[in-house]
């Protein structure tokens, strides 16, 4: 096969654009309930109490379900373990993923990048802003966090894509994980023999415990990071760009007064989780909402739904940047909360702000286009087709 180098057809598998009517349904119905998920018997969970409950209990639900799909692909990741293992290798890990650390890659990498993916497009006056914006920038965020800032995008790009799209590709998906491997052998060595200050040479050569990290260990987590850091804030920055040019007093509110951003990010997450699903399997008999759960019997928590509970969020299908609400599940619960989360806010913190910086009178630009976000597993916008003066 011929190595992959582009792809920009990011499906966000299923056509979906509004799921949340029969969400709305399903929780009106019951809390929990059997049904098939990609036509596997599961116990879904679209009420947020519950979702959250089962999040947050790690003793009778696994993650090892995240596993059956991942393993082949991936090797083993931090996904699929639990309790002490799960522990003692996210703290290897997670050390460069502390708010602090975030925190600082904005004003160092993420605005200069931000700055140089709007030179390209500014003088023409118009752009395709999921295109040539928010999938280009977690990318090129991503590649110089873990020390390699020249490569070739595309490439990383196409094998996010491949491995996201697994259950549907199964041996494009086998190709991106055995290129991303190859690709990145011979920098895990070279950067154990002469550590620098990048994620790949503090994985190679961190130690919790006496347990250091395998080179298996430090490929299936390089091949995690793929798809997780270049395809959810994608889908983050674009959702949120669409919220803010279907409602242009909102936008003009947030360009006006900067201290809104925060919201806007959070509330984003909050209305259109990019990642819908999250999975466990029980290890226990138990019982979820009065509904009984085997031992081994796969649990969905539907994030999005869970998001949009009327018992918790007033309004619910609004988009409210100032609602200030309880927190949302987008990036899970519990041992396996997103580690990328501080990464992802400042990501989109800083692309919409310099976005604001540098474009004046941002509008949709009118004609056939059609925006509108789509997707079952995965949420955000088909294009976003701008017009703007540039400053
Ligand atoms: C808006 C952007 C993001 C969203 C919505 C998101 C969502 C999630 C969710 C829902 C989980 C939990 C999965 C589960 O419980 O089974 C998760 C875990 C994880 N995410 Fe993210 N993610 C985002 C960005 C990132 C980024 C930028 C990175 C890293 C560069 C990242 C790395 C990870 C890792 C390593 C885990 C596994 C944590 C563990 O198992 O302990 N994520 N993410």
């Amino acid at each position: 096969m011929a190595p992959m180098t582009d792809s920009f057809v990011v499906s966000n598998i299923g056509e979906d654009r509004n799921p949340y009517a029969a969400y709305a349904e399903a929780r009106a119905r019951a809390p929990v309930a059997l049904t098939t998920h990609f036509g596997a018997p599961v116990i879904a969970a679209y009420a947020f109490d519950e979702a959250e409950h089962i999040l947050r209990d790690g003793k009778t639900f696994s993650a090892k379900i995240n596993g059956k799909l991942n393993r082949p692909l991936l090797g083993k990741t931090i996904l699929e373990m639990d309790g002490r293992n799960h522990f003692v290798h996210r703290k290897l890990i997670g050390h460069a993923f502390r708010p602090t650390v975030a925190a600082t890659w904005e004003d160092k990498l993420i605005r200069p990048l931000a700055h140089a993916l709007v030179d390209g497009f500014a003088p023409r006056g118009k752009a395709e802003l999921v295109r040539e914006f928010a999938w280009e920038l977690p990318v090129r965020v991503f590649a110089e966090i873990i020390g390699v800032p020249s490569v070739d995008y595309a490439k990383w790009q196409g094998w996010a894509v491949a491995l996201e799209q697994a259950a549907h590709e199964w041996d494009r998906a086998l190709q991106a994980a055995q290129e991303a491997h190859d690709y990145f052998q011979p920098v895990i060595e070279e950067r154990r023999a002469n550590p620098g200050d990048d994620l790949i040479s503090s994985l190679a050569t961190a130690e919790i415990d006496g347990v250091r990290l395998d080179d298996d260990l430090i490929h299936g987590f390089l091949r995690l990071l793929v798809p997780a850091g270049a395809g959810t804030t994608y889908r983050l920055i674009g959702s949120m760009l669409y919220a803010l040019l279907t409602n242009p007093e909102v936008l003009d509110a947030v360009r006006a007064d900067r201290s809104l951003i925060p919201g806007c990010v959070e509330e984003t997450l909050r209305w259109e989780a990019p990642v819908q699903f999250a999975m466990r399997n029980a290890t226990t008999d138990a019982d979820v909402a009065g509904v009984p759960v085997q031992t081994k019997e796969v649990l969905v928590m539907a994030l999005g739904s869970a998001n949009r509970d009327e018992s918790r969020y007033e309004d619910p299908n609004q988009f409210d940047i100032k609602r200030h609400g309880p927190p949302h599940l987008s990036f899970g619960d519990g041992a396996h909360r997103c580690l990328g989360e501080h990464l992802a806010r400042v990501e989109g913190h800083a692309a919409l702000d310099v976005l604001l910086d540098r474009l004046e009178d941002l509008k949709l630009e009118p004609g056939d286009a059609d925006p509108h976000i789509i997707g079952f597993a995965f949420r955000s916008p088909t294009a976003l087709p701008v017009t703007f003066k540039a400053t």
